[in-house]
């Protein structure tokens, strides 16, 4: 590769005035005499892609490969993302991880090398020295800024030497698919997912039962003070086990009659002091799971917000907006508790299209 004339004086000018450089006492105008010589910079030495025109060829291959793996890699994370849905079985979770992580990795990987391998292979490695300037250039310095940007592009070859450029360009706009693949993924392909926020799996008669063992909870079985973890009874006749537990997971509380505070509206939602809140934290979504039955307050472990269970879960510390939605339950036939109807409003935080 050819040294840049201007460069060159540069670094002999800095070089020949290495005494400018030495730590000078502003006062008296004295060198330090600790000061340390500069050394200036090593002779310069020519790279092998400089001086064999083949090697420079196949440098030029190999960044071009690399471009190519990481628009490979980009690619088979979309096609693992695809291949291996993630449906609530751990064995396609496992492969949906270890695939995409995969591809991600070597598209990233890949276009690293590539980019690195590149600028020493191929650019231009002259030294040179740029002294310090005031921060406004003149108009000369704009020129030179320009006739420097045309020089790198020259140097580099980004515009001359198409194949990696083109190759890069192809890389760079294939890199963020695997992105939009995962976030696509967020939402239902099917379904609405406003509705889905809406509903929840309980319904009129819908019996409660206890999380994980499924088994139906009487009334009789809720002593006074105690607290049940609590699933719908036919949880796991659910398409999406996993995602439907999420909404519909209830606790579930007694408390003395004439404790609860209740809403008007709400005066036959509860049961004997039986009462069922969603589990879901109204601030981000976290198992609301620690109940103090000496005060009736829920505590949300992630953010500390509390709820008052007496008073129809209404928010008395923390980050959450809203109190806990409660679920209407009564008791059938055989003195099992069963939901009255699905929750009233979403369960979970807030979102946008909540009402
Ligand atoms: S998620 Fe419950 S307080 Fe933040």
């Amino acid at each position: 590769m050819a040294q840049d004339d201007n460069s060159g004086k540069d670094l002999a000018a800095a070089n020949s005035s290495s005494h400018d450089l030495l730590p000078v006492d502003t006062g008296t105008g004295v060198v330090s005499p600790d000061a340390v010589e500069n050394p200036g910079h090593p002779e310069h030495r020519q790279r092998v892609t400089d001086l064999n025109p083949k090697k420079e060829k196949q440098a030029e291959r190999t960044v071009f490969i690399l471009f190519f793996l990481s628009a490979v890699g980009s690619l088979w994370a979309v096609a693992a993302y695809m291949m291996f849905p993630i449906d609530g079985q751990m064995e396609l979770v496992r492969s949906n991880n270890l695939f995409i992580g995969l591809g991600a990795t070597l598209a990233l990987m890949a276009l690293g090398i590539g980019a690195v391998h590149w600028g020493k292979a191929l650019m231009a490695d002259h030294e040179s020295v740029d002294h310090r300037h005031p921060v406004r250039g003149t108009d000369e310095t704009r020129a030179r800024a320009i006739e420097i940007f045309e020089e790198a592009n020259e140097e580099s070859g980004f515009g001359r030497r198409s194949l990696i450029r083109n190759s890069l360009i192809g890389a760079l706009v294939v890199f963020p698919l695997p992105a939009v693949a995962l976030f696509r993924g967020l939402a239902p392909y099917d379904e609405d997912p406003v509705e889905l926020l809406h509903h929840t799996m309980w319904k009129k008669g819908t019996r409660l039962a206890r999380d994980p063992s499924g088994a139906p909870i009487k009334a009789s079985d809720v002593t006074l003070g105690s607290a049940f973890h609590v699933i719908p009874e036919d949880l796991n006749d659910a398409k999406d086990v996993l995602n439907e537990k999420a909404k519909a997971i209830v606790l579930l509380m007694r408390l003395k009659p004439e404790d609860l505070n209740e809403l008007p509206e709400r005066k036959n939602w509860s049961y004997n002091g039986i009462v069922a809140y969603s589990k879901v934290c109204t601030h981000v979504g976290c198992p609301v799971a620690l109940y103090e039955q000496q005060t009736h307050h829920l505590l949300c472990p992630c953010h500390q917000s509390q709820f008052d269970v007496a008073n129809h879960a209404t928010v008395i510390f923390g980050p959450a907006a809203r109190p806990l939605p409660q679920l209407p339950i009564t008791v059938d036939d055989e003195g099992y508790l069963v939901a009255q109807s699905d929750f009233h409003e979403p369960v979970g935080p807030s979102f946008w299209e909540r009402h």
